[in-house]
């Protein structure tokens, strides 16, 4: 397997190809790319970590060699947020560093299985879908919006809040990525009863996790360390499916069919070709129900700004 990270020099994708390097099934190559200068030099620190896994690193304008040959190709390439910013505030500079690298791809591995984590993912997504739709290599099954990050807040907040184990804690997470768009399926989580008043506060603090990182790190960035975790354990997921595991289960943003939008968030079943089926995310609360409801004006805005953007 080759996995190739865009934006490699960044928070996240440092924090990424780390972990990339150590858990990675032995035999496969991780290609770094980054405009930054320094993504070489990200690869030969790496490469001194004893693992069977080979690490490249690529700086400058053309990314075709980090992609030659992926299997995956994850793209945390972009700016993040700074205190005060929405994530549909990177919208103008990070529309543009998707769509051109999302044609590199197109061009240069148009199999491979992508990961889009840069945001605004509810439309990053999109733009990709278009790009690839224009190359005449679009297929639904191979394009993801990488939304782990609010699955693992939401699996630490209820383990924490409830003193369960958080290896047992599962969480659904479907929607989209950004504010009232995260919706935590909370009254599915097995063996655990919470008040409505709980269920509130829950999932108000699990869609602005990210806003608590971001104003922590006070002008420093946004999460880095957790999404290069979330972002770890679902392009690991990617490379178990590709290889043949039958049981990979997670939750991301895909063109699915999806009754709600064009792009949804749910469970999917991952395989050789990346979806293999779309699986349906269960019964919802009143609750539930009504917040899915209320946040698909603004699912379908960010989206139709994707599509407008390429076209
Ligand atoms: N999906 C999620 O859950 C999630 C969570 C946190 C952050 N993010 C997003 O991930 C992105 C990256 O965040 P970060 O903290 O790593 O930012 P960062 O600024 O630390 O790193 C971004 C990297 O992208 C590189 N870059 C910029 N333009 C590029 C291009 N055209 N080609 C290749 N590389 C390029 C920069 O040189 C930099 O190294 C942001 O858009 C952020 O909002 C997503």
């Amino acid at each position: 397997m080759k996995v190739a990270v865009l934006g490699a020099a960044g928070g996240i994708g440092q924090a990424l190809a780390l972990l990339l390097k150590t858990q990675l099934p032995a035999g496969s190559k991780l290609s770094l790319y980054d405009i930054a200068p320094v993504t070489p030099g990200v690869a030969v620190d790496l490469s001194h970590i004893p693992t069977a896994v080979e690490v490249q690193g690529f700086a400058g304008k053309d990314p075709s060699a980090a992609l030659d040959g992926a299997d995956v190709v994850l793209i945390s390439a972009g700016v993040a947020r700074k205190p005060g910013m929405d994530r549909s505030d990177l919208f103008n500079i990070n529309a543009g560093i998707v769509k051109n690298l999302v044609e590199q791809c197109a061009a240069t591995c148009p199999k491979a299985l992508i990961g889009i984590i840069t945001n605004p993912v509810n439309t990053t997504v999109a733009i990709a879908a278009e790009v690839l739709k224009k190359a005449g290599v679009y297929d639904k099954n191979r394009l993801f919006g990488v939304t782990t990050l609010d699955v693992i807040r939401s699996e630490t907040f209820v383990a924490e809040a409830k003193g369960l184990n958080v290896a047992d804690v599962k969480v659904n997470v479907i929607g989209g990525h950004s504010g009232v768009t995260i919706l935590p399926l909370l009254s599915q989580v097995e063996g655990v009863n919470f008040t409505d008043e709980e269920v509130a506060a829950l999932t108000t603090r699990i869609q602005n996790a990210g806003t608590e990182v971001v104003e922590a790190k006070a002008g420093g960035g946004s999460a880095t360390l957790s999404m290069g975790q979330a972002a770890c354990r679902f392009g690991l997921s990617l490379v178990r499916g590709l290889q043949g595991d039958a049981n990979v289960v997670e939750c991301a943003y895909v063109d699915g069919g999806s009754e709600h939008a064009e792009f949804f968030a749910q469970p999917i079943l991952l395989g050789k070709n990346g979806v293999e089926e779309v699986l349906a995310y269960g019964d919802v609360s009143a609750f539930e129900a009504n917040a899915r409801d209320e946040m698909l004006a603004t699912l379908k805005a960010d989206i139709e700004l994707g599509i407008n953007f390429v076209k």
